[in-house]
Order: C-alpha cells, then sequence, then structure tokens
C-alpha cells in the first residue's frame, strides 16, 4: 500500500474547538478527500468518536489497541497522503515535538513522512508561553506548517491570539499544502458511470458487471480539482460522495434522458458507464413463469456517447472501452467513430479489473498519442485522464 494524495487523516486534539473541525471534516469532503478521524483519547470529552464516524462514514479510533490485528497505526500512516490536526492544543504540539507515541494520533505522525499540518487553539497564555513557542519553533523547523491562531474572544471572556482559524482559511492553507491547484475552477464535468440494468420483467434484468468504482475516482478527482460535478450513476453506491450532482438512473435510456439535459451547458464529458447495447423488446409486468422464460427479443440500445458527440459545441469527450482482445485496434477505432478527444481502453480478459482499485490498459488521444498504463490504481488514472482534458480545454 502506498501513500494515496486524496486519503488524509485529521487528528483532533482536546480543544473546545473540537467541534469546529466537524465542519471541517464536511469541506474536506467537498472538495473530494477521503478522510479518517483519529481523536485524542481526551478530545472524546468534546466530540465522541461516534460523531466522527458518523460524519466520516469510517471508524474513528483513538488508540493502537484497537482493531490491533489490523496494525491500524501502520496501516493508516502508510495509506495517508496529508496530516491535518486540528485542534492542535498545547499539550498535543509538545508530545508530538518530543516524539511521543502514546496514542493512536501521535503513532500515526510518528511513523509517517507526508506533509503535516497543524492549527493550534489555546488560551493565549498557552499559546505564548515559551514551552509552546520552542515546540511550535521545533516542529517548523521540521516541516510542519503550523498555521497562526487567530485573534480575538475565547471561550471564557479572555481575549487574544489563541482563536481555532475560520474553517475557510484553514482548507485555503491545506490546499495550498496539497499543491491543490483547483485547476477545474469554474468547470462542469458530467461523468456517466455504473453499468445500466435493461428490465426483462419485474425481477429479471440484463445487466453487467461494472462496479462504477471507476466513476467515484473521476468524480472525486474532478471535484478536488475544483470542479462542478454531475454523475449519472446507473445502479452504484455512491453513499461516499458529498458535494457533487447525482442523478440515479436504472436504463440506458434512463441515462440518455440525463446526459441529454446536462451535456449542452457541461465542458467535459466522461462516460465510463457500461451500457447496456441492447434491451428487451418487451418489458413484462409480470413475472414471467420458468417454463415460458426461453428466449428474450432484444433491440439495440441508442449509443449515447456517439450520440452526444454528435451535437457536441466545444465539450471534450473522453469515452472508455472493456476489451477482451485486439484493445488497442479497437479503441484507436471506437476514438475515431465517435468523435472522441481522449479514449482509456481497459483490458478485461478474465474479469480482470470489475469491482477492482487498480486497472491497466491504455489512453489513447485524438493526436494518435498513446499511453500505455501498467497496474494504476483507479484514482491515479482519474488524475491522469483530467490532466489530458485539461489540456484539450486549453
Ligand atoms: N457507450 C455508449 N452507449 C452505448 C454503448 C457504449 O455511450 N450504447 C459508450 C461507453 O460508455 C464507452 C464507449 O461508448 O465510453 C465504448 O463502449 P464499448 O462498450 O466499449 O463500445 P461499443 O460501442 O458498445 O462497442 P462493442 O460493444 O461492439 O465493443
Amino acid at each position: 500500500m502506498s501513500a494515496n494524495r486524496r486519503e488524509v487523516i485529521l487528528g483532533v486534539g482536546a480543544g473546545i474547538a473540537a467541534y469546529k473541525s466537524a465542519d471541517l471534516l464536511r469541506r474536506l469532503h467537498d472538495r473530494g478527500y477521503y478522510v479518517t478521524v483519529v481523536p485524542t483519547p481526551s478530545s472524546l470529552n468534546f466530540v465522541g468518536a461516534a460523531t466522527w464516524e458518523a460524519l466520516s462514514g469510517r471508524p474513528a479510533l483513538t488508540q493502537v489497541w484497537e482493531s490491533v490485528h489490523q496494525v491500524a497505526h501502520i496501516s493508516l500512516a502508510k495509506n495517508a497522503g496529508f496530516f491535518i490536526i486540528a485542534p492542535a492544543t498545547a499539550d498535543l504540539i509538545a508530545r508530538i515535538a518530543v516524539g511521543r507515541a502514546d496514542d493512536l494520533l501521535t503513532n500515526l505522525v510518528l511513523s509517517s513522512d507526508v506533509a503535516k499540518m497543524i492549527v493550534p487553539a489555546m488560551h493565549p497564555n498557552m499559546w505564548n508561553n515559551a514551552a509552546t513557542k520552542a515546540n511550535v519553533e521545533t516542529l517548523r523547523a521540521r516541516g510542519f506548517i503550523i498555521m497562526e491562531p487567530d485573534t480575538g474572544r475565547l471561550t471564557g471572556s479572555d481575549s487574544g491570539q489563541g482563536r481555532f482559524p475560520e474553517v475557510s482559511r484553514i482548507v485555503e492553507e491545506f490546499d495550498s499544502m496539497t499543491g491543490n491547484t483547483q485547476d477545474f475552477t469554474g468547470r462542469k464535468i458530467l461523468i456517466a458511470a455504473g453499468g445500466t440494468r435493461e428490465a426483462i420483467d419485474p425481477v429479471r434484468f440484463i445487466g453487467n458487471r461494472s462496479s462504477g468504482k471507476q466513476g467515484i475516482s473521476l468524480a472525486r478527482a474532478a471535484q478536488l480539482r475544483g470542479a462542478d460535478v454531475y454523475l449519472v450513476a446507473a445502479n452504484m453506491d455512491t453513499s461516499t460522495l458529498d458535494g457533487i450532482s447525482i442523478t440515479h438512473v436504472e436504463s440506458a435510456r434512463e441515462m440518455q434522458q440525463a446526459l441529454q439535459r446536462d451535456f449542452p451547458s457541461s465542458d467535459v464529458l466522461i462516460m465510463c458507464a457500461a451500457v447496456a447495447d441492447a434491451r428487451p423488446v418487451q418489458t413484462l409486468a409480470d413475472k414471467i413463469k420458468k417454463a415460458l422464460f426461453t428466449s428474450i427479443e432484444l433491440e439495440p440500445n441508442p449509443d449515447l456517447l456517439a450520440e452526444l458527440a454528435s451535437t457536441k459545441v466545444q465539450q471534450v469527450l473522453i469515452g472508455f472501452a472493456a476489451e477482451t482482445k485486439d484493445h488497442l485496434e479497437s479503441a484507436r477505432a471506437k476514438l475515431k467513430a465517435k468523435a472522441l478527444d481522449i479514449i482509456y481502453v481497459n483490458d478485461v480478459s478474465n474479469g480482470a479489473i470489475f469491482g477492482k482499485d487498480v486497472t491497466h490498459g491504455t489512453i489513447l488521444l485524438r493526436n494518435g498519442e498513446e499511453i500505455a498504463l501498467k497496474e494504476v490504481s483507479k484514482d491515479a488514472l482519474a488524475d491522469l485522464l483530467l490532466d489530458h482534458a485539461k489540456r484539450q480545454l486549453g
């Protein structure tokens, strides 16, 4: 497992501002990050694990003694692309500065060498104390990004520097640490994903093995890069997506309608859905009895991508192909026939890639360039395709 630039550990220290990190978590989700919350044990006095688990959709562990068989302090650290510790108390900053590892969060900080940001919040006397100042200096010298707390009124009647900064300022600072340039800001990206189902009767359908995982990766990547993302989701789980406009569809014709609605105002269309090429001529209202279920008469579905391509104005079109043989030849033909800018061809011999997090195949561009990819994650492929789309958008 290697670090994933979209995976973030949100460490939460025992400050009253812990509740504000619930909003921070949402904002990071909205930007397309996956967030695992690791609260310190004493921070649970302010915000309980149940809140973090509900908001992040993931377990919120505090101690290395939980889920020992998964060796969480190593696996979480290996997977994380970035850390953000908010709020950080004087005590937490001190523990990190001296290299303590007495809870899960400090273990993770020690065992990961990715970029880390600390958002302090404490009483001004503690922030201005020479010990805290020295610890902050030490951590900055080691490469930690440490925000300056805001100045103003604190929880009691005191005021001074020590307040938790505005969440928007934290997110801005975090983006600059992660190098997130938001290069799709103001762009609308339409993604069709999942696999369509064509009803035979109320219980049976013609379907396929697409899981929609590539579509999730694309939606997240586009969102993280600042795009307005519209996802047309065919029979897939979208529960991990926040801040994306999702239209759920079942069949190819429903997908066609949704795409026709959103395509004209889009800048990029990414068609990674597995669209059923044919549908039953008739969908029966009653379940077909076994004795009569011997054949199904089919008629072709429209080719959604080719149809949209014929109405294109300035949109960049990205198609996907899944092939079991003659991958490149078929992909070149599809790129041309469907008037695409980019196509990615997957090798699906033996059912490879379905439901998996990695893929291997080739990106083909309209100018004839072909980029072969060996075992890349679907997240990495999503970013590569967006890089090419960006170039074509100019
Ligand atoms: N596609 C589409 N509408 C269809 C079939 C496919 O929009 N009815 C899109 C897919 O989403 C994909 C691209 O066209 O982006 C290529 O899909 P693929 O199934 O590989 O190609 P087909 O045109 O169906 O050709 P064949 O099944 O003969 O290989």
